[in-house]
C-alpha cells in the first residue's frame, strides 16, 4: 500500500516504481532518518498533538526499526519507494494506529532534507578528519626531509632548487583551504528545515526552534519554501570533494612523475603499488593514477547536480531525489582515496641524491647570480641580461658556466660559489619562501594550523550529536 492510498487507490505500475524508487541508496539515511523521527515525535508531544504513552510507544518502535536495521533483520517491502516509506510502514507495523500519527506536521520533503543534512553534516566531518590526516602525514614526511632539496618547477622546466618539505607543504597548504571551505559548509547546512512540511509549514502548533535545537542544528529555516528545495548544501559539498579531489589529483600527478625512472626522486613501496600482469619488471603508481582519474568522475558529479537544480520551479520537485548518489558517491570515492593516499605517501623513499643532483646543475643558480648582481647595484633587467647570455654561451660551447662566470667582468670568482651544489637553496631569505629559515617558520605554522584545524573539529562533535 502506498502512502497516499486515500486519493489514489489502486497499486502503483511496476515500471514507474521500478524508475522512482530511492531505497537502493537511500537506505544509509536510515539512522538519521530515525533520529529526527524521534525528535518529531517529542515536538508533536509538546504541541499536544501526542500524549506520553502515545510517544512512549513511538520512541521504543523506533529503536526497535534502529536495531533491526543495525542488525540487518529489518524485511524491506517491495512498496517501500524510499527510507522514509519503509520506517513509517514498519513503525505502523509495530505499533499499529498509534504508528499512523508519526507523520503528523511533516512531509517527506522536509523530512528527507532533514535526514540529509543531518547526514551530510556527520560525513563532511568525517572527511575533514581524513583530510587532515593526510596533511599530518605530509607533515611528518616535511619534517623528515630536512634540508633536502631538489628542483622546483614551472612548466614542468627546471626552476629553481626548493626544499623537498617546501613542495610536500604546498600540498598541505591547499588541503588546508579544502579544511576550512568544508568546515564553511557545514556551517551553512548546519539548519534545520523540519517543521517546513510540504512546502508551507503547518496549521498544527508544532515548534520548529524546539526540534532545530534537538537535532543539534545551530538553527531553523527561515522560508519553508525555500527549506524543502534548497540543496545548497549538497552542491556546496559536491564542490568542496571536487576540489579536494583536484589536489590530490595534483598530489597524485606528481607522485606519477617524480617515480618514473626519468625523474627517479621517489621510489614507491611495494605494498602501495602494483605490478604488471604481462611485463614482470614493473611497478605502478596505481594508488596516484586512480586519485588523479576519480577526480572527473566527482567534477561530474557536481556538474551534473548543478544541472539538475538549475530550473526547477519552487518548491520540492522530484528532481531534487537525483542529490544523493552524486553525494554519497563523491563522499565515498574519497574516503577510500585518503586513507590509501596516505598510505602511499607514509611510504614513499625519497631518493635525496637524484633529487639533489638533479637541483645542482649551475644554470638553476641563473637568478641568483642575477640577484647577486643586484645586490652590487646593477638593474635587475641588465642583470638578467648578462646571466643569461653568460648561460647560451655555456649551454652553446658546451663551457663550464663556473668557468665562464669567474672569467667575467661583472662576476668573478666570488660569484662562483653560488654555483656550488646546495648553495642557491640555502640563498632564499623572503617569508614563505623556500628557504631554509622560511621553511622552518612554515613547518611551524603549518603545525599550529593542524592542531587549530583538529580542535575546530573537536568543537563540531560538541555541537553536534556523536
Ligand atoms: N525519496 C524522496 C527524495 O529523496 C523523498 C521525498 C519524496 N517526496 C515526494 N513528494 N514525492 O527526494
Amino acid at each position: 500500500m502506498t502512502l497516499w492510498s486515500g486519493r489514489i487507490n489502486v497499486e502503483p505500475a511496476k515500471e514507474m516504481m521500478d524508475f522512482s524508487v530511492s531505497i537502493n541508496y537511500d537506505k544509509r539515511l536510515a539512522e538519521d532518518d530515525i533520529f529526527a523521527s524521534k525528535v518529531h515525535v517529542q515536538g508533536l508531544l509538546f504541541a499536544g498533538i501526542l500524549d506520553n504513552e502515545e510517544v512512549t510507544a513511538m520512541t521504543k518502535a523506533l529503536d526497535m526499526v534502529d536495531s533491526e536495521l543495525k542488525e540487518r533483520t529489518f524485511r524491506f517491502d517491495p512498496s517501500d519507494e524510499d527510507v522514509h516509506t519503509a520506517i513509517e510502514r514498519r513503525i505502523t507495523e509495530i505499533i499499529g494506529e498509534v504508528g499512523a500519527k508519526l507523520h503528523t506536521g511533516r512531509s517527506r520533503n522536509d523530512q528527507v532534507a532533514t535526514a540529509l543534512r543531518l547526514y551530510s553534516k556527520r560525513q563532511a566531518k568525517e572527511l575533514a578528519r581524513q583530510v587532515i590526516l593526510l596533511q599530518e602525514c605530509l607533515l611528518k614526511r616535511a619534517k623528515e626531509a630536512g634540508g633536502a632539496y631538489l628542483p622546483g618547477y614551472t612548466h614542468l622546466q627546471r626552476a629553481q632548487p626548493i626544499l623537498l618539505s617546501h613542495q610536500l607543504l604546498a600540498h598541505g597548504w591547499a588541503l588546508a583551504r579544502d579544511v576550512d571551505r568544508i568546515f564553511q559548509t557545514i556551517r551553512r547546512m548546519d539548519i534545520s528545515p523540519l517543521g517546513a512540511g510540504a512546502l508551507a509549514g503547518s496549521s498544527l502548533p508544532l515548534d520548529p526552534d524546539l526540534t532545530a535545537k534537538e537535532l543539534g542544528f545551530r538553527g531553523r529555516f527561515d522560508n519553508s519554501l525555500d527549506a524543502v528545495s534548497d540543496r545548497d548544501f549538497v552542491a556546496e559539498l559536491l564542490f568542496d570533494c571536487s576540489l579536494l579531489a583536484v589536489h590530490l589529483s595534483r598530489l597524485g600527478e606528481e607522485v606519477v612523475l617524480f617515480s618514473s625512472s626519468e625523474f627517479g626522486f621517489y621510489k614507491l613501496d611495494d605494498s602501495w603499488s602494483t605490478g604488471s600482469s604481462m611485463l614482470p619488471q614493473k611497478k605502478n603508481p596505481d594508488i596516484a593514477e586512480l586519485a588523479r582519474g576519480k577526480t572527473g568522475r566527482l567534477i561530474g558529479h557536481l556538474a551534473g547536480f548543478l544541472t539538475t537544480l538549475k530550473g526547477l520551479p519552487l518548491a520540492y520537485n522530484r528532481d531534487l531525489q537525483e542529490d544523493k548518489e552524486p553525494l554519497f558517491d563523491a563522499l565515498d570515492q574519497l574516503m577510500l582515496a585518503l586513507p590509501a593516499l596516505i598510505g602511499l605517501m607514509e611510504t614513499i623513499e625519497f631518493d635525496l641524491d637524484v633529487m639533489a643532483s638533479s637541483a645542482d646543475s649551475p644554470e638553476m643558480a641563473a637568478v641568483d647570480l642575477a640577484e647577486w648582481l643586484v645586490e652590487k647595484k646593477v638593474p635587475f633587467r641588465k642583470a638578467h641580461k648578462i646571466i643569461g647570455e653568460i648561460v647560451r654561451e655555456s649551454l652553446g660551447r658546451g663551457v663550464d658556466l663556473a668557468e665562464l662566470v669567474a672569467a667575467h667582468p661583472d662576476l668573478g670568482p666570488e660569484a662562483v660559489q653560488i654555483l656550488e651544489p646546495g648553495v642557491a637553496v640555502q640563498r632564499r631569505k623572503t617569508p614563505g619562501g623556500a628557504g631554509i629559515k622560511a621553511v622552518k617558520e612554515q613547518l611551524n605554522n603549518f603545525s599550529e594550523r593542524l592542531v587549530a584545524d583538529r580542535n575546530l573539529l573537536d568543537q563540531l562533535d560538541g555541537i553536534n550529536r556523536e
